[in-house]
């Protein structure tokens, strides 16, 4: 994938399939700023592997569901690279709990962070993409915002909620030449499991149809592809990752 000249903002690039994004998007040759919030030695250290592929990289720390703060960090590596081509919005939390049980901070604080997160970037991008008749734009959402998940009423509406965003935003921007497009994984091992038991991990590979669990580096093969002018006809769509875990 021909990605030489591009510069990309991967949110929550510190952890898991972020990072896996970020480094397949500087090995197709992007530059990459990625965001983090806790996780600064993680963030750092891809940066470091980036830096050895010889693009230009920058890690940034933000709060994604705070819209001020976000809208001055895109501004601000807009300033610093120059310009911008692609955005991959993929931070995201979890925290479960079935509806009767479920508080008003757990709903609040995943709505924030995975649907509120995704609007905040996409808002401080789209008057750039607008302007310059061009960009990428790939949301990380989740087969659970398809097919609902017991236990995760807020996720699950979250993303759900970010595919409604996906498809509007790809009617709003495409006479814009903006492509808009949402990967929805299965269940991928990344520190987000690293609590489930051995038992949870091997029934959620039982529902694939290969009988195994994804890696980061599935979803992020797709991403580059969307970002890449080999998918210039691609806009609105929502596709799985998932091993046929949904089917
Ligand atoms: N793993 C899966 O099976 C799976 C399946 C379907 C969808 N997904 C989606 O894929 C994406 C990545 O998941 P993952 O498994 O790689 O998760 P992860 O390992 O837990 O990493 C989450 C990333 O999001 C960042 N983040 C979380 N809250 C944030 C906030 N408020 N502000 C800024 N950054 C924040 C984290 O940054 P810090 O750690 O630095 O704070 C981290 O970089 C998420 O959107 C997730 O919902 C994952």
């Amino acid at each position: 994938m021909d990605l030489d000249g591009k510069v990309a903002l991967v949110t929550g690039g510190s952890l898991g399939i972020g990072t896996e994004i970020s480094l397949d998007l500087a090995r197709n040759g992007a530059d990459v700023a990625l965001t983090f919030r806790r996780h600064e030695k993680e963030a750092k250290a891809v940066v470091e592997q980036i830096k050895a592929m010889g693009r230009k990289t920058q890690e940034y720390k933000v709060d994604v569901s705070d819209f001020g703060a976000v809208q001055k960090l895109v501004k601000q590596v807009i300033d610093e690279f120059g310009h911008m081509d692609i955005l991959i919005s993929n931070a995201g939390m979890n925290w479960d709990g079935v509806i009767w049980k479920m508080t008003e901070e757990q709903w609040d604080a995943v709505i924030n962070v995975d649907l509120k997160g995704t609007f905040n970037f996409i808002r401080a991008v789209a008057p750039t993409f607008r302007e310059q008749k061009s960009g990428k734009i790939v949301n990380i959402t989740s087969i659970n915002g398809l097919r609902g998940k017991f236990g995760q009423t807020n996720y699950s509406a979250a993303k759900a909620g970010a595919i409604g965003l996906t498809k509007t935003v790809a009617k709003e921007l495409g006479k814009y030449s903006v492509n808009v497009n949402a990967v929805a994984p299965g269940m991928i091992l990344t520190d987000m499991f690293k609590e489930l038991s051995e038992e949870f991990k091997q029934k959620a590979a039982e529902e694939t149809v290969f009988n195994r669990l994804g890696q980061p580096e599935d979803i992020a093969h797709l991403v580059s592809f969307l970002c890449s002018e080999k998918a210039k006809h691609i806009t609105g769509e929502v596709i799985k990752v998932d091993g046929g875990q949904y089917i």
